[in-house]
């Protein structure tokens, strides 16, 4: 395996735009594929405005923003990825629109590129399988905000080469991040024991053990967490929680991992937590206020 020099990132959202980021501050060439040029723009535009707030806070020069931005290319094609010896999948959280895109990236890719996905808990065996190189096919799950945690997740198969994973595990520390090695297993490392946590707090609001800003503060202040479960949940986004406890619950049948009630239903509300606006927090003031009458 030579070494890789051009990594191609698919989808610029939230996380998209964070590991294109991070790759093109390490010194890689990155293609960014989106499937329209308004949110490739809005993508890249995500990476921008993060960059200029570092030079604001005086993390970076001016130079050095310019420079990282210069390794950045956008397109709306899979097919410019080609060239690319590592690329990283980070589009929605479905099967059948994973398959569409690692089907089309198998046939452009000559055969030593690499893929990678950085689902959070889809099987990774599974979209490997869409492939013909199940062998060069791993899990790389960055964590949001991808510029400021340290943490992969680097994920194989059963049927993931060992030189796949290790230049994974390599390529997970050219980015200045701490890899930890995980099993496909749903949820890998972190999930597994994040998601119950979270899920948790949203029952103890249900049940009205404390109130939205208690239990924030409590996990905050009595075990040194940076954010609150609630908060956190807000900042994940709790359409995305939804998602994961979902697929985690039909995997293991366990209720540890079953979506509360409350979840459901501000999910159905259109409560997405701080991407809407609205959570467990209400972020149209500053500082965000805990809504009302939610439990
Ligand atoms: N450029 C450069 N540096 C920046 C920056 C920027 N644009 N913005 C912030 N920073 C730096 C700050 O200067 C600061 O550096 P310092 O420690 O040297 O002063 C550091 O980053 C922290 O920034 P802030 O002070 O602005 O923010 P906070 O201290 O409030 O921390 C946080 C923000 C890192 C988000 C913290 O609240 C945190 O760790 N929260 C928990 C996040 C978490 O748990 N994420 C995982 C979610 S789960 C997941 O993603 C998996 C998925 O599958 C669900």
């Amino acid at each position: 395996m030579g070494q890789l020099s051009t990594v191609g990132v698919v989808g610029c959202g939230l996380m998209g735009s964070g590991i294109a980021q991070v790759c093109a501050e390490a010194g890689y060439r990155v293609l960014v594929r989106e499937v329209s040029d308004e949110l490739l723009k809005k993508g890249l535009g995500k990476i921008e405005s993060f960059l200029a707030k570092g030079v604001e806070k005086g993390k970076l020069t001016a130079e050095r923003k310019a420079e990282v931005l210069g390794r950045l290319e956008g397109t709306t094609t899979l097919e410019t990825l080609a060239g690319c010896d590592l690329v990283i999948e980070v589009v929605v959280e479905s099967l059948a629109a994973k398959r569409e895109v690692y089907q089309a990236l198998d046939a452009a890719c000559p055969s030593h590129t690499i893929f990678a996905s950085n689902t959070s808990s889809l099987s990774i065996t599974e979209m490997a399988a869409f492939t013909k190189r199940a062998d060069r096919f791993v899990g790389l799950h960055f964590f949001n905000p991808v510029p400021l945690m340290k943490l992969v997740e680097v994920v194989r198969s059963p049927l993931t080469s060992e030189e796949s994973f290790e230049t994974a595990v390599a390529f997970a520390k050219s980015l200045g991040k701490t890899p930890i090695r995980a099993g496909d297993k749903t949820g890998f490392i972190v999930n597994r024991l994040l998601v119950p946590y979270l899920l948790d707090a949203i029952r103890a609001v249900e049940e009205g053990v404390g109130s939205i800003a208690d239990v924030d503060e409590g996990m905050r202040l009595g075990c040194g967490h940076p954010m609150g479960p609630l908060t956190l949940l807000d900042f994940v986004g709790l359409d995305t929680t939804y998602s994961i406890a979902n697929i985690m619950f039909d995997e293991f049948r366990e209720k540890r991992f079953a979506p509360p009630p409350l979840l459901k239903r501000m999910v159905q509300a259109g409560l997405y937590g701080r991407k809407s606006g609205k959570g467990f927090y209400d972020y149209s003031q500053e500082p965000p206020r805990p809504m009302a009458g939610l439990a």
